[in-house]
């Protein structure tokens, strides 16, 4: 445990999160003593100095230069050198690391000097440092462009079990069936007249997700009516991407995929998270690596443009071995997309209540599984496209899209770097408005069906502010 004593509000998120990469606890303090280790500043106009007293010893770090960035980097030096240990993302805390590559890319046209000041300012490490680069480079290629279009996020919060790591808004449909039918028919509603409002402001659509929960959880007749409906609208071949989370495979069939198909849908994930039984049942995932492999040879006859996989690295139960073998399974049958995620300890998840029934793995084993499919990715193929992370995420890592050349996805990309505007459908999703470059606002949408459908008419009133429209 680690106290932080007047700390300036200002100060306070980057400390709180500098220091959790280094101690378990951390706890904000005012009181005078002296006991464990405790961290704390005092500044005038020509410096700061950030003190950690421990053992009856004190350190300390002066910095003369009172921006924000130095003072956050004297704490990490110091406890950077009192634990012995780095983190890969430097005082990265709380942010997208490849936006601050992107603010650099606008700034300086030399990569050697964006380097050095992410490895100087934000201590990355060099591996990670490249990692961003080739991400930002990508991403400014495939997305800088089109900023006048909308994509649309539809969601679909059911699933067939909920997963003990997941805190998605999403509701069991066996448990929550009677909510299912409402729901759809509200939702039906809701993409008919943002269609219509979006027609009326002269607004383009070129991507559309749908996702959730597991959007293949609903029946095929269910399915087939909300895309006929959206396809009532637009024409599929006006699309960048069209893409279905089929997730689960103890949710899809072969009707299924063939209305998926007809309507012009070209990207479906069908998620493993892992090809161990054992992981999978301690999950709750109620499927088998062998129901994967059976799913994925049917999709694979319908010739989507891409298949995506999502994967999560340190999964209970799951050790070196049993991960590579996952991923030696994942990539001999050759999705488009592989999507590797760190697990993040989530608030509202099964695993954050019963930690006392799960294993974790440390974050020296988490790294080591990480640099083992970063190699596997390179060596078959899949080049990273996008990046991101998570609170609490084990080890302070990443979840990285990997795609083979020419099949990465545009929304992901978009989601993630927010210079589109985004709009959601549903429960559970964020639209995104953009209001000035490089400023975005968040527009959350209900997390429950109940309120969904209670307050249906406030949600159509946000989508005529949203396009300006009152
Ligand atoms: C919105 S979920 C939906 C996917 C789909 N329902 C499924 O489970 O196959 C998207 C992905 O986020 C990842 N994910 C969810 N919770 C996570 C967590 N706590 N830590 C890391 N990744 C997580 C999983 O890989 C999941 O496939
Ligand atoms: S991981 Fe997917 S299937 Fe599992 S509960 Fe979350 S949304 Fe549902």
């Amino acid at each position: 445990m680690i106290k932080l004593r007047n700390i300036p509000n200002k100060l306070q998120y980057d400390f709180i999160h500098i220091s959790k990469l280094f101690f378990n606890d951390v706890q904000l303090i005012d009181e005078s003593n002296n006991e464990g280790y405790i961290v704390d500043i005092v500044q005038n106009d020509d410096e700061a100095r950030v003190s950690l007293f421990f053992d009856g010893k004190i350190i300390e770090e002066k910095t003369t230069d009172l921006e924000k960035n130095s003072i956050k980097l004297a704490l990490y030096d110091l406890l950077s050198k009192i634990r012995n240990s780095k983190s890969e993302y430097g005082i990265l805390v709380g942010v997208r690391p490849v936006k601050v590559v992107h603010k650099l890319m606008n700034q300086y046209e030399d990569l050697k000097e964006i380097k050095t000041i992410l490895e100087k300012d934000y201590r990355i490490s060099s591996s990670k440092i490249d990692l961003l680069l080739e991400v930002a480079i990508k991403e400014r290629h495939l997305i800088f462009k089109d900023f006048e279009a909308i994509s649309l996020y539809i969601g679909i919060p059911f699933c067939p079990s909920i997963c003990t790591y997941c805190s998605f808004p999403s509701n069991d449909i066996n448990k929550k069936s009677k909510l299912v039918n409402p729901y759809m028919e509200y939702l039906i509603k809701e993409i008919k007249e943002t269609f219509e409002l979006l027609r009326s402001s002269n607004r383009r659509v070129d991507n559309i997700y749908i996702g959730g929960g597991t959007p293949t959880s609903i029946s095929n007749e269910q399915l087939e009516m909300m895309l006929k409906t959206i396809d009532e609208y637009i024409n599929p071949d006006d699309l960048n991407e069209y893409t279905i989370e089929a997730g689960r495979p103890d949710t899809i069939t072969y009707e299924k995929l063939e209305t998926i198909k007809k309507y012009g849908i070209t990207r479906i994930c069908l998620n493993p998270q892992s090809m161990s039984n054992k992981v999978l049942e301690k999950i709750g995932r109620n499927h088998t690596r062998e129901d994967i492999i059976e799913t994925h040879k049917l999709v694979k006859e319908f010739q989507f443009n891409a298949i995506n996989m999502d994967l999560i690295v340190g999964l209970p139960e799951d050790t070196f071995d049993s991960l590579k073998s996952t991923i030696e399974e994942v990539v001999l049958m050759k999705p488009e997309n592989i999507t590797v995620h760190t697990l993040a300890i989530k608030k509202a998840s099964h695993i954050k209540n019963n930690q006392e029934e799960y294993n974790l793995a440390k974050s020296d084993e988490i790294h080591k599984m990480l640099i083992y499919i970063e190699k596997k990715m390179s060596e078959n193929g899949y080049k990273p496209y996008y990046l991101y992370r998570q609170k609490n995420i084990l080890g302070n890592f990443e979840n990285i899209g990997y795609a083979l050349n020419g099949k990465e996805s545009i929304y992901n990309m978009r989601i993630i770097e927010e210079r589109h505007n985004i709009l959601a459908l549903g429960v559970g999703g964020v639209s995104k408005k953009k209001i000035e470059e490089d400023y975005f606002i968040r527009i959350p949408n209900f997390r429950s069906v109940e309120d969904y459908i209670r307050r249906f008419d406030e949600i159509i009133d946000r989508k005529k502010k949203f396009l300006n429209l009152t």
